[in-house]
């Protein structure tokens, strides 16, 4: 059993509770590599951001959760070592669907697990995700439950269609399970492809794709059931052209790539929604970079010579997202 206290981790419920006070949001960070790591946490450490390091069960698989822990550990060293004296970082595991999962997640030092049980009947998921409180919770890991059907593939769980939370629902979901947060689906979903060309409008101007609105009537419809209490926004990437123009420029193929316009993003930080997902962007960045080291010297074969473009590319997202969207910055002195 490793605790992550003893790893300098921290859980999400002070995180928050600051986040939901102050109308700003978490960053939530998706990592699979050591050049992920490293940027996420030099952006967060120059900005004084607390964040969420977020690992999927595929992200697990690739690292090897082994390494993933002493990674971690290491992350909050690194952290204090770039002069950030008190490092807030969370460990947490992304769209877990087991029990077994997230007890195994616990059990190895994370200090918050997701249980996915949206694509479940309800009260399925009800049952699912209470079991995985009350082990949770022994340890004083926090739990984020999920309650509504993002459209796309999420890990495991596959959905052919949005299915937005019913408000009607979230009250009777919190309370009998527990869940110290809630991810909810008000039109977001994951990837690179958020709409169909058909769901969106084109700017006259720019030719480009602009998608619908999320749905805040039902964010807010939450809000007043449950005050006060964290809501999750998964799939939350904005999909920048800028990296979708260099990586179809320098061989690539993504055509039609749309995210969340970040004026959205920006509306929902500041509401109770206290954790923003954001994974499909920093891949975007990391291949944007290598496919123009790669284009442009050919000759190149040395790792360092694109990951490491690649990794300040995305300290620069990173920092981005933190500083323009999500106003975390200076909330972890
Ligand atoms: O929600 C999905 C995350 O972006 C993780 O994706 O399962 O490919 O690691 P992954
Ligand atoms: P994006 O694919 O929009 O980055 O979403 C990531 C996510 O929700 C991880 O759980
Ligand atoms: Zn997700």
């Amino acid at each position: 059993m490793v605790n992550y206290k003893d790893l300098g981790l921290v859980n999400t419920r002070e995180m928050f509770a600051k986040a939901i006070d102050g109308g700003y949001a978490i960053p939530a960070f998706n990592f699979n590599n050591m050049e992920q790591l490293q940027a996420i946490i030099k952006a967060c450490a120059e900005t004084k951001s607390p964040v969420i390091l977020q690992v999927s069960s595929g992200a697990r698989k690739y690292a090897n959760q082994t390494l993933l822990r002493y990674m971690a550990e290491g992350a909050v060293e690194y952290a204090k070592e770039l002069g950030w004296e008190h490092p807030q970082i969370c460990l947490h595991l992304d769209h877990g669907d087991t029990f077994e999962l997230c007890k195994s997640c616990v059990d190895f030092g994370f200090s918050s697990v997701m249980i996915d049980g949206s694509s479940l009947p309800y009260e399925e998921n009800i049952a699912l995700t209470k079991k995985v409180v009350e082990y949770a919770h022994q340890y004083d890991v926090t739990v984020e439950a999920e309650l509504g059907v993002l459209a796309g593939v999420e890990d495991d769980v596959v959905a052919e269609e949005s299915h937005y939370t019913k408000p009607e629902e979230v009250i009777d979901f919190a309370t009998r399970t527990g869940c110290d947060s809630l991810a909810i689906s008000i039109g977001t979903s994951h990837g690179a492809y958020k709409f169909k060309p058909e769901q969106c409008t084109r700017d006259p101007q720019t030719g480009k794709l602009v998608p619908p609105p999320l749905a805040f009537d039902v964010l807010e419809e939450v809000e007043k059931r449950l005050p006060g209490f964290p809501i999750v926004l998964h799939g939350s990437s904005s999909v920048p052209q800028e990296y979708v123009d260099i990586i179809n420029t320098h061989g690539g193929n993504l055509p039609d790539a749309v995210g969340i316009p970040e004026d959205q993003l920006r509306k929902a930080a500041k509401s109770a929604v206290c954790k923003i997902n954001i994974d499909s962007d920093s891949r975007l960045a990391f291949t944007a970079a290598v496919r123009k080291v790669l284009a442009e010297k050919p000759g190149e074969f040395d790792p360092r010579k694109y990951c490491g473009p690649a990794r300040d590319e995305m300290v620069k997202l990173y920092k981005h997202k933190i500083i323009e969207v999500l106003g975390s910055d200076g909330k972890a002195e």
